[in-house]
């Protein structure tokens, strides 16, 4: 660690992912028959905590990530720690809150969206404080790198599209229209900046590729995400009642966004072999490149399994849609944060730089587990959308069909829970520690010893 106020990163990233899983273990235990717990927690309380928690857990790393990098890049200490950490509890309270409340069925009923209107209050007034804090970083410094741009120009985009999640729509058509404005822009537009700016950032300091022609690539990269997942947006216009011009657009601009997460790929790639393994920390390098390959895989190849309107008609929200959502959802978003904690964690903790085999237990059972689940999805998906929609069996007869593959299900997420058991066990071994030091080993790879 190079600045002490880098350490507010620590206590954002003790957070909530464990808690998500609880959520989703029970919301997939309801599949395999009788739910004792029907009328304290039924299925739509348990999956609305399951997909609420992991946005709010990965929001919490991304500002956590930024609190991290941003000292780092600009060379300066955070504008004030202090406002960083008044942020943290404001969200945590708007966080635990907002779980209390679903547990109530206290919530706007909106898909992902479904805190109510004084907790989107409260996370707009945190995503203001954290934008100035972080502005305020970069101004005093008076350094602003191109990663950066990239990063901040994804986290206040970010903010702004959650600006129509805020206004109440009385007619469905038009609720649904905006709700992906929010949603699919965030995850297929301006998180995609996010995501590349942490992993430009990775990339540079892991590999020490060189800076100028990453940060060339990231433009481009990042450039082509967003342009075809503007006009991408419309696969989700098919079945919602609004013009049928949508269906071709949509079809076409999405099935080029998968072209853009292949460069990212290749672009991870290239860098990690320019420079070779030399960086001590591989297992943030593991995370990094799992993230940048795992993303083309979920997003990129399982997003254009049924992106074409001629499929989506037959698989449009079924099993397959969560087959997807799981893939994408942990390659993108929860493996880069996972990147940025594996990366910065030797730096705040008497960890030492060098991997442990706790951290690869951690890393492959996660891999293993997810692909697993993401299988097991996919087949149930398949059954579903054969007996269900082709045969035409009621929807209840071919959840019993299907049973099997959440046998499945259970048996490959209790896989992925114990690693994500072991990184949080990991995460909490080793004390915190946050001296500062100018030779960060964090930074030196082994062979160059090139400062950043
Ligand atoms: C213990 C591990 C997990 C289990 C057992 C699990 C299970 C489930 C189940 C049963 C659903 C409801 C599917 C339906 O609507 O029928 C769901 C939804 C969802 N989960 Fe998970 N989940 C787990 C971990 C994760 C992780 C790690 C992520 C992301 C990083 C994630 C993201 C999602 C998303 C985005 C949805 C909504 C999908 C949709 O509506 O199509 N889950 N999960
Ligand atoms: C990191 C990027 C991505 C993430 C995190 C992601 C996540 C998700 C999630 C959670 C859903 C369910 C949303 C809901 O029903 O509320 C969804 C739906 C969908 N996604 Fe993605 N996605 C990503 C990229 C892509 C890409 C690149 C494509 C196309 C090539 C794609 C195609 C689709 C389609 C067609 C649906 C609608 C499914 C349906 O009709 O039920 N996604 N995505
Ligand atoms: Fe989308």
């Amino acid at each position: 660690m190079r600045y002490r106020s880098q350490s507010v990163a620590y206590w954002y990233f003790a957070a909530l992912f464990g808690l998500q899983l609880v959520f989703g273990l029970l919301s997939a235990a309801k599949y395999l028959g009788p739910d004792p717990l029907l009328d304290v927690l039924p299925f739509d309380v348990t999956k609305a905590i399951h997909t609420n928690l992991l946005i709010v857990w990965v929001l919490t790393g991304f500002m956590g990530a930024t609190y991290w990098m941003v000292p780092d890049e600009s060379r300066a200490e955070l504008h004030s720690t202090k406002l960083a950490y008044i942020q943290l509890g404001l969200w945590t309270a708007m966080g635990v809150t907002a779980v209390l409340g679903y547990l109530f069925g206290y919530g706007t009923g909106n898909k992902l969206l479904e805190q109510p209107l004084p907790h989107k209050i409260v996370i707009v007034i945190c995503m203001l404080m954290f934008l100035y804090n972080i502005g305020m970083t970069i101004k005093k410094a008076g350094r602003f790198t191109a990663t950066e741009g990239v990063l901040l120009l994804g986290l206040a985009s970010a903010a702004v599209l959650y600006l129509p999640a805020l206004l109440h729509y009385e007619n469905y058509v038009v609720s649904i229209y905006y709700r992906w404005w929010t949603i699919h822009l965030w995850v297929e537009g301006v998180w995609e900046m996010i995501q590349g700016g942490f992993l430009a950032y990775l990339l540079i300091r892991l590999s020490g590729a060189d800076r100028e022609v990453m940060e060339k690539w990231l433009y481009v990269i990042v450039g082509l995400v967003f342009i075809a997942g503007i006009l991408g947006t419309a696969h989700h216009y098919y079945w919602i009642g609004v013009p049928h011009y949508w269906l071709p657009l949509g079809g076409f601009f999405s099935a080029l966004e998968p072209m853009a997460l292949v460069g990212m790929a290749i672009y991870a790639y290239n860098a990690m072999r320019r420079s070779g393994l030399s960086h001590p920390n591989k297992l943030a390098l593991h995370w990094t490149m799992g993230s940048a390959l795992f993303t083309m895989f979920g997003a990129g190849l399982l997003g254009l399994a049924h992106t074409f309107p001629d499929v989506n008609k037959w698989t449009h929200g079924t099993l397959i849609t969560a087959m997807h959502g799981h893939a994408a959802f942990y390659g993108a978003y929860a493996m880069i944060v996972l990147a940025m904690i594996t990366y910065a964690l030797p730096g705040m903790t008497r960890r030492p730089v060098e991997e442990s085999s706790i951290g690869y237990w951690a890393f492959w059972l996660q891999l293993g587990g997810m692909f697993g689940m993401t299988l097991s999805f996919a087949t149930a998906g398949i059954a579903q959308v054969y007996l269900e929609r082709i045969l035409g069996m009621g929807y209840l007869d071919v959840q019993l069909k299907i049973q099997v593959h959440f046998l499945m299900l259970v048996a490959t997420a209790s896989m992925f829970s114990l690693g994500v058991g072991l990184f949080i066990f990991d995460f909490f071994r080793h004390a915190p520690q946050f001296n500062v030091d100018e030779a960060d080993p964090v930074l030196v790879p082994r062979a160059s010893g090139a400062a950043l």
